[in-house]
């Protein structure tokens, strides 16, 4: 620990072990796992299929580049387009949320020639120099570089009337979690999606869907833009897609997919057989577990149960949660954690965040209601 640099607050648990929705802690104490270590493991810890996979994979062959054809890569990729039920034309894999980012707005500058991206206020996109361009705050808080890549144009969340003023000719991109995370669970919905779709094609700008904590599975859809019937022309997705063997994926058109040549993109890691053994076991249970409906099923149980206690308002989609507290949720999410229960928090002081595995079942959700109403509102 001394030897870690010390950029992290850390919550009060040491994990050990973890098995399902369950944690061991390192007095030999069970914890009910509802933040997923940042919305990572949608199949929860030690799941069969995905181990057996990882299992599987590093005995056939752990490593070979993009450079070097491997089925695992090719099966991942079409996996993950007929997953996600929306028409995009290939996938390209990458390490993180942030290289996904990163590379996304890099094609949209490159393909429209233009210097400016807009993005909405409260957004978190990465840590990277591009990333971090187009999150909200950053600049105040760790940004650090000297200067933006490009110039950054912020619209206020829902404010579809800004969209035209902030969105014009001179915007490569326009780049948007469907469903703010970090935020506090802020699903953005059908409607501005919409006038942000719209002004892209009015002004040949190019949508960005940041799906990286919103998406593979985690709304109860494949991704948020099933949800509201608005279709990017890239998609980045994360966390989830692994379950905690790093990878990410930027989602093309066909349209910017055929732009594409040879030396456009280009990583190490990105797409190595492991993650890509891992993506493929992923989707797989995700489908044959049922879990886009278990998922949907879990949000409403929660929403229904859980205003109780301190929390007096839930928001989100699927088990992306925020439950809105009467008091400081640093307190809340501490009586939690002495009852057994780790919950996240968010960049809103009174929204508590949940992003279980999709694997929960209805009674650890009674668990979560009976904690919260135990607690003083
Ligand atoms: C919406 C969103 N985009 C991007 C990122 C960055 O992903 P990573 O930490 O994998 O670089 C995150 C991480 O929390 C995120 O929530």
């Amino acid at each position: 620990m001394d030897f870690l640099a010390p950029v992290y607050s850390q919550y009060p648990i040491e994990v050990v072990s973890a098995e399902g929705v369950w944690l061991t802690n390192s007095r030999g104490e069970r914890v009910l796992d509802l933040y997923g270590g940042h919305a990572v493991a949608g199949l929860g810890y030690a799941h069969p299929a995905w181990t057996a996979a990882l299992a599987q994979q590093a005995q056939t062959c752990n490593f070979q580049t993009n450079a070097v054809a491997m089925a695992v890569r090719a099966r991942a990729a079409e996996a993950l387009v007929k997953f996600s039920r929306l028409p995009f034309a290939s996938a390209f894999f990458v390490n993180s949320g942030a290289e996904a980012n990163e590379n996304a707005l890099r094609l949209a500058l490159r393909r429209t020639g233009r210097t400016r991206v807009a993005a909405v206020e409260g957004a978190f996109h990465g840590r990277t120099a591009a990333a971090g361009a187009v999150t909200w705050g950053a600049a105040a808080k760790w940004y650090a570089f000297p200067r933006t890549p490009f110039d950054v144009d912020f619209i206020a969340r829902g404010d579809t009337a800004a969209v035209a003023r902030q969105v014009t000719a001179d915007t490569a991109a326009v780049i948007v979690e469907p469903v703010q995370g970090l935020a506090g669970a802020i699903d953005l919905g059908a409607p501005f999606l919409r006038a942000l779709r719209q002004r892209c094609n009015e002004t040949g700008a190019l949508l960005i869907f940041d799906e990286v904590q919103c998406g593979v599975g985690r709304t109860g859809h494949p991704f948020a833009a099933n949800l509201h019937g608005v279709m990017p022309d890239m998609l980045t997705a994360a966390k989830a897609l692994g379950n905690g063997f790093p990878c990410a994926a930027l989602l093309l058109s066909a349209a910017l997919s055929a732009s594409l040549t040879p030396e456009s993109l280009g990583t190490t890691f990105g797409g190595g057989p492991m993650a890509c053994a891992a993506i493929c076991a992923v989707l797989e249970a995700i489908e044959s577990q049922g879990l886009l409906a278990r998922v949907r099923h879990l949000g409403e149980l929660i929403r229904a149960r859980c205003v109780t206690g301190p929390v007096i308002a839930h928001q989100g989609a699927g088990l992306l949660v925020g439950l809105r507290t009467s008091r400081p949720v640093k307190q809340v999410q501490a009586q939690l954690l002495e009852a057994g229960i780790l919950a996240g928090g968010s960049s809103d002081p009174q929204v508590l965040r949940l992003l279980p595995p999709y694997i929960l079942e209805d009674e650890h959700v009674d668990m979560l209601a009976d904690a919260l109403r135990e607690l003083p509102p």
